[in-house]
């Protein structure tokens, strides 16, 4: 009889954590930011988290991004262990898996660059050799080709919000994670915002989690899950 190979299920959820748990300590104090918190998401879900200040969204954003590390706890992202992960496969996954709009924007982008130019940075670590093509391209998915040799200083705020989301979809990531991505900007541009997320999640199957306090957001997005207290709890808005 032929040998049975076990070939392991794809996992379903781009992102499963289980009591996780982050200590923030310094020589004075300790922070308990994340308290047991379980999430999951989906392959190609568009969520939203939402929580009153402090509560632990920028630290959860954080974890998943692979920007920090949990105290404690379990976390999968796309299937891989991140709290097992040797550090060059850490390097690895965040340059190819996730993007990262940040919540303050000096924090994305480069304010002497122009806008392709600032789009072409992250590429400058890939095999990418048409680097300015596929900048172009990337701030036409964003609607800003018309402003593509602007400094950043000469953009309003969404439009220097969407270079952001340009540079954070450079590498083709799989998972998108936009803290705030709307906190500072009006309700018209905050609306064209949230559209370009819906397109990258339906046309490029692209999951993204989306950190908020936009509660008109919140509710044009399905699975909304609330932080209180670094904890997760069901959202309804
Ligand atoms: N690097 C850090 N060192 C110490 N404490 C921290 C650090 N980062 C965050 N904290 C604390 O952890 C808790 C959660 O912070 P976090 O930034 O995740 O909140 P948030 O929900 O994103 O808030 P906001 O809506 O204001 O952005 C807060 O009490 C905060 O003061
Ligand atoms: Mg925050």
């Amino acid at each position: 009889m032929p040998k049975k190979i076990y070939i392991p299920k794809p996992d379903k959820y781009m992102v499963r954590c289980e009591g996780l748990v982050k200590i923030y300590k310094s020589s004075k104090s300790e922070v308990k930011a994340l308290r047991g918190l379980d999430l999951k998401v989906e392959k190609g879900e568009l969520m939203a988290i939402i929580g009153a200040s402090g509560s632990g969204k920028s630290t959860v954003l954080n974890m998943l991004g692979g920007l920090d590390k949990p105290t404690s706890g379990e976390l999968f992202i796309n299937g891989r262990d991140m709290l097992s992960m040797s550090e060059e496969d850490y390097i690895r996954f965040k340059r190819d898996t996730v993007g990262f709009v940040w919540q303050n924007n000096a924090r994305n982008l480069i304010p002497y660059l122009t806008a392709v130019e600032n789009v072409e940075v992250p590429l400058l670590f890939s095999r990418n050799n048409k680097r300015r093509e596929r900048a172009r391209e990337l701030l036409n998915l964003v609607g800003l080709s018309h402003r593509e040799n602007n400094k950043l200083d000469q953009l309003s705020g969404g439009e220097q919000q969407r270079v952001a989301i340009a540079i954070a979809l450079a590498n083709s990531p799989k998972l998108l994670l936009a803290d705030e991505p709307t906190g500072s900007v009006d309700s018209r541009t905050s609306d064209n915002i949230i559209n370009i997320f819906r397109t990258l999640n339906t046309e490029m199957n692209v999951t993204i989690i989306i950190v908020t306090h936009d509660n008109s957001l919140a509710k044009s997005i399905d699975h909304v899950v609330r932080i209180k207290d670094g904890v997760a709890v069901d959202a309804f808005v």
